[in-house]
């Protein structure tokens, strides 16, 4: 075991190039419900930003043009791959306030003043002792700072009419089979209900939250590639576990397969909630 090991553990989804392709993808599906977020918890032009487990550095492009070019955005990411990844965009974007960071949470050191926000996404889940994480980084943010977080809640075996209506066979099968992946992996999905409790326990006061859901029908939705480029990911892990082989979750055609059933049925689908949490450190 690493010495980093009480805070972090192995990362179980990897930095292929698919998979930082899938970030950016998921970044422009879900981005609106961050952007609601950053505007919530008061993110402003000036403002210096941390974005902790950053991945291809989406939630950091949001958080960018809250801050505007008076402010900067610090992306931190323990994976070298999608801090190259997010230092490529960032260039070709033109962007030069926003920098990138490949360090572990477990034990970063922020160089400089302290932050104004601190902010992520999807990231906490990862974490054995996310409260623990979340106030070691704490100390790299501003007394009235901001701290803001985002997850999913992935409920292990999601009640299918809650997931669409007409029922969507093949969306239910594919989000179940991602969730209990997770939960077999000892991956908490449950942990946007927690976020107020780790919060506190991190020593924040109660933080205000807020639980969105993307609703999505029609045949150009991006829900279709969403999920199937999340699954492509999770297989490894959904064949390790037990939960499905390759065969019976045909992935290559995944996403054609449920546009098809959704469209031919009508099926409005909802994708997992959203739940942000945003408070200010006394
Ligand atoms: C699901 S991705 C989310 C990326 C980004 N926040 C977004 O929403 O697009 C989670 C990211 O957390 C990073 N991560 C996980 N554990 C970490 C750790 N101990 N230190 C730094 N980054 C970590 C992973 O490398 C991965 O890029």
């Amino acid at each position: 075991m690493k010495s980093q090991d009480k805070v972090a553990a192995d990362y179980v989804l990897g930095h292929s190039q698919p998979e930082l392709e899938r970030l950016v993808h998921q970044g422009r599906f879900f981005g609106e419900l961050t952007e609601i977020m950053l505007l919530k918890a008061g993110l402003a032009p000036g403002m210096r930003v941390l974005d902790v487990g950053c991945g291809a550095g989406d939630v950091s492009f949001l958080a960018a043009k809250f801050v505007g070019p008076e402010g900067t955005v610090i992306g931190v990411d323990k994976a070298p791959e999608a801090i190259a990844f997010a230092q490529q965009r960032a260039q070709s974007a033109g962007l030069s306030n926003v920098q990138f960071i490949a360090a572990d949470l477990a034990d970063f050191q922020l160089d400089g003043e302290p932050v104004d926000a601190l902010v992520g996404r999807l990231v906490l889940m990862y974490f054995p002792d996310p409260a623990a994480v979340l106030r070691r980084l704490l100390a790299f943010v501003k007394p009235g700072g901001i701290v803001a977080f985002q997850e999913l809640d992935l409920l292990p075996s999601p009640p299918p009419e809650i997931m669409s209506h007409p029922q969507c066979e093949t969306y239910v099968a594919a989000g179940t089979r991602i969730n209990q992946a997770f939960a077999r992996a000892g991956i908490d999905g449950r942990i946007a209900f927690k976020l107020g409790s780790i919060f506190q326990q991190a020593g924040l006061p109660a933080p205000e939250m807020l639980a969105m859901q993307r609703v999505e029908r029609g045949a150009d939705s991006l829900i279709y590639e969403w999920i199937a480029q999340t699954t492509r990911t999770v297989l490894p892990l959904m064949q390790q576990t037990g939960v499905a082989t390759a065969e019976a979750v045909q992935v290559d055609t995944l996403a054609e397969r449920i546009r098809q059933e959704a469209v031919e049925k009508d099926c409005t689908l909802i994708t997992p909630p959203l739940i942000a949490a945003w408070a200010r450190k006394e």
